[in-house]
């Protein structure tokens, strides 16, 4: 389980829209022995249940998510990985009936199910790539210039600017600088996705959910999404759900493993894959259920 830590109370945990922090508003330390180093706690999960009407997916929740590192979620199908995933950034509000019923949600130190939360302002720091790669049936260039546009930028040199940027960003600049305005229907799965990606970052948000961003991806194709991951956590947090036990040692940092709602160990990647302290979680990851 999480090493001790000595955390700071979260500041102004009602109200207050994730990213408007000043720099001296720490949100939560954590004292990280393991990595010998400090690590600040950017998604703070406290005691959270959530329903789907009447049957109950989480149990009790409780994690800290370290800012620009890679975390982990994996567990047998059904366990409520998605679940919890789509909680960061409301996606479940979507859902008719389903809810978180118990516990609270930080993100930089704010409850993001508070009645003042603005929900796209909310998705705009926690970003979301998405199983199945979903570009828009526009350009390359449109795919992420659009949501630039949404945001309110116009100006074209900005937009240029920032479409060429998240392109490098997400490793895809050489395959498709010469067919910018081409249709992005028009790519490979894996180039797809990693235009998802660059979508996803050309807004800048502080964390980027991914749902088992690589199922439809062949191994090559993986492995430039997996390189993409580690390299992005200089910048972003990302939180990853995945069923392939070697990507979640090849690029997270972090893993939690959860079974039937509940979350049963959190630990440090290697630790957890080499050293699990419960049974279960040995089980699991040594093939015997799942
Ligand atoms: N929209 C929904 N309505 C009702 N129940 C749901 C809904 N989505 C998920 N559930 C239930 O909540 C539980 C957790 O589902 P979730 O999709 O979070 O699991 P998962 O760990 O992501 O599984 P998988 O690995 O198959 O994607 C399951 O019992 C599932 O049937
Ligand atoms: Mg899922």
């Amino acid at each position: 389980m999480e090493p001790a830590n000595t955390e700071a109370k979260p500041q102004a945990a009602t109200g207050q829209t994730p990213g408007a922090e000043t720099a001296t508003s720490r949100y939560s330390v954590e004292a990280d022995t393991g990595l010998a180093s400090t690590k600040t706690i950017i998604i703070d999960v406290e005691s959270v249940d959530f329903h789907y009407g009447s049957s109950k997916a989480l149990h009790a929740i409780s994690l800290k998510i370290p800012e620009k590192q890679v975390t982990a979620f994996i567990g047998p199908s059904g366990c409520g990985k998605s679940t919890l995933l789509r909680c960061f950034n409301r996606m479940n509000d979507l859902v008719d009936n389903a809810r978180v019923t118990a516990g609270e949600i930080r993100i930089k130190g704010a409850n993001i199910n508070a009645p003042s939360v603005d929900v796209i302002e909310l998705r705009k720091q926690v970003g979301m790539v998405f199983q199945k790669s979903n570009p828009f049936p526009k350009s390359i260039y449109e795919n992420i210039a659009y949501g630039l546009r949404i945001s309110g930028v116009r100006d074209r040199d900005t937009i240029d600017g920032t479409v060429e940027q998240s392109l490098r960003g997400a490793a895809l600049w050489d395959e498709v600088k010469n067919r910018l305005h081409e249709s992005a229907l028009g790519l490979s799965g894996g180039q797809q996705q990693r235009l998802c990606i660059a979508r996803a970052i050309a807004v800048k948000p502080s964390v980027i959910l991914m749902d088992e961003p690589c199922s439809a991806l062949d191994p090559i194709a993986t492995a430039k999404v997996e390189e993409l991951i580690f390299a992005l956590k200089d910048q972003f947090t990302i939180v990853i759900v995945t069923h392939n036990m070697q990507q979640a040692t090849r690029c997270s940092d972090r893993t939690a493993f959860f079974y039937l709602g509940h979350l049963v160990e959190f630990d440090r990647t290697e630790k957890l894959f080499t050293n699990p302290v419960q049974k279960q979680t040995e089980d699991y990851i040594s093939g015997r259920f799942g």
